[in-house]
């Protein structure tokens, strides 16, 4: 099921992300981790399915996290600091990517490590393009995510792009599977970052993740 949200949390959420966000650096090797002096959400998924862009509709900045058509585009965990409070991590994808196999070999590595070890890591976003649905290589980073007990929640992506019939077709396939799931959080989150839906619903789940008051 999809998560309703208060008046209340909705507009802390939009309060949260109206601060100022700005970007901090780019992570190519786990030594290069920033402190882990706050808290920090990541956004995962394959390549291509919309993370830089739901950086960017979160912050209402069109430019902040760099996007592409190309899969592969970002290379780095990008951080952004949204006031001083949270980090937002923009992940490389994972999966397909226009990029040679040794280093999205090293992508991969780089990024389970930082998944399972990262202490002051929230919650993982793992985003799933409405279109595709959760595919195996996305179970296999919810597997890992189980093992390492890491919070992660569902967030369905590019909902614009497919009918109201088919949505509600992948809503309940990926709700299943959630269920299969045990660090999963129960409910998932449908958005556009084109149409900008379902971002006011993840603003409050994130202010309402942090406490933000
Ligand atoms: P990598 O960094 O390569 O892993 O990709 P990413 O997950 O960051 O994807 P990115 O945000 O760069 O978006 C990939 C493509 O999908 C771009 O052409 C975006 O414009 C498009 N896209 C992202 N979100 C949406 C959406 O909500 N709706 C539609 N229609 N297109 C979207
Ligand atoms: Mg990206």
């Amino acid at each position: 099921m999809a998560e309703r949200y208060t008046e209340e949390e909705l507009t802390k959420g939009k309060e949260l992300f109206s601060q100022d966000c700005s970007f901090v650096l780019g992570v190519a090797s786990l030594s290069q981790l920033p402190a882990d002096d706050r808290e920090e959400i990541a956004f995962a998924g394959r390549s291509n399915v919309g993370k830089s862009s739901l950086v960017n509709a979160l912050t209402g900045r069109k430019t902040l996290a760099k996007t592409s058509n190309t899969p592969g585009r970002t290379q780095q965990l990008n951080y952004f600091m949204l006031t001083d409070k949270l980090y937002l991590v923009d992940m490389p994808g994972y999966g397909f990517a226009q990029a040679p196999e040794a280093l999205v070999k090293k992508w991969q590595k780089m990024l389970f490590a930082y998944l399972q070890g990262r202490v002051n890591l929230k919650r993982v976003f793992l985003l799933i393009d409405s279109r595709h649905g959760i595919k195996k290589v996305d179970a296999e980073i919810m597997d890992m995510l189980d093992k390492a007990a890491v919070n992660y929640q569902i967030v369905l992506t590019k909902a614009d792009k497919i009918s109201a019939a088919e949505l509600e077709k992948i809503v309940s396939a990926t709700a299943e599977t959630i269920k299969e799931h045990p660090a999963a959080h129960i409910d998932l989150l449908i958005t556009s970052s084109e149409k900008k839906q379902g971002i006011d619903e993840l603003r409050a789940e994130i202010a309402k993740l942090i406490n933000y008051v």
